[in-house]
């Protein structure tokens, strides 16, 4: 399988408050392999979030590259980077944020219209979307008219309908029951077998029950990777 995102030896230092700098990775290394759900897990404070930043391109290592695409993407400027996360990348976070005055079909088709995409495009991508994630009757409910679960579809239909190649989320199973968070889990899993939606998802968990469901994971201890298991 072909590697599409690759941390080369990642430090990141945060600048020193009043207790001095906090050192949040030291040297990390992984591989996301194309159409593979890598998870990054370890306690809170372990590293995850900071990882996952970096590798999305939202925030930038003291040390270290991240290989995307053929490039060290720590290399180019903000507004490369900008692009990147764009058109090339997709987050979804723990807190699902819709915008709640707007309908499911309507929170999905402005991430559309930000990437640019054709009015007359619009439409029939957003109706697969929400169709692919389970909610296409759903599609006139504004969020508070739906389940935290359903909210985190749309928010995934948001996060796949511009073709990303790499799917971002941390702590996306966080707010749910075991039963919802292994439901999207499962979406996850099938969405990168398909491809057609998004070829790799990085996320990071702390829930033994969702770790089951990843292809790889790397464990982050004081953020040091100390294990990697390759589940299929
Ligand atoms: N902006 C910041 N400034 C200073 N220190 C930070 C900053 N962001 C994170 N840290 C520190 O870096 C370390 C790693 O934080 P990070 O948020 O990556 O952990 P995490 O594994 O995602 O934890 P959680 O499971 O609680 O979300 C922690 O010690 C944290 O206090
Ligand atoms: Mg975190």
């Amino acid at each position: 399988m072909a590697v599409i995102l690759a941390a080369r030896n990642i430090s990141k230092e945060f600048a020193a408050g009043r207790t001095g700098a906090v050192r949040a990775l030291s040297g990390v290394s992984a591989d996301v392999e194309e159409g593979r759900v890598v998870c990054f897990r370890g306690r809170s404070g372990s590293g995850k979030t900071t990882l996952v930043n970096i590798l999305g391109a939202l925030d930038m290592p003291t040390e270290g590259s991240v290989m995307f695409g053929g490039e060290d993407i720590t290399a180019l400027s903000e507004a490369k980077r900008d692009r990147l996360r764009r058109y090339e990348m997709a987050f979804v976070f723990q807190s699902v944020a819709l915008i709640g005055s707007m309908t499911a079909f309507e929170n999905v088709e402005l991430a559309l219209r930000l990437a640019g995409v054709p009015a007359g495009e619009r439409a029939r991508r957003v109706s697969e979307c929400l169709a692919r994630v389970g909610l296409e009757k759903r599609s006139g409910h504004r969020p508070a008219e739906l389940s935290g679960g359903e909210q985190q579809r749309v928010a995934i239909a948001r996060a796949i309908c511009h073709n990303p190649k790499v799917i971002f989320a941390d702590e996306p199973t966080a707010e749910l029951d075991t039963v919802t968070g292994l439901a999207v889990m499962r979406l996850f899993r099938d969405l990168v077998k398909e491809g057609e939606f998004g070829r790799a998802i990085v996320m990071t968990t702390h829930d033994e029950a969702m770790m089951e469901s990843a292809d790889v994971t790397y464990t982050l201890e004081d953020g040091e990777i100390t294990s990697v298991d390759v589940q299929r």
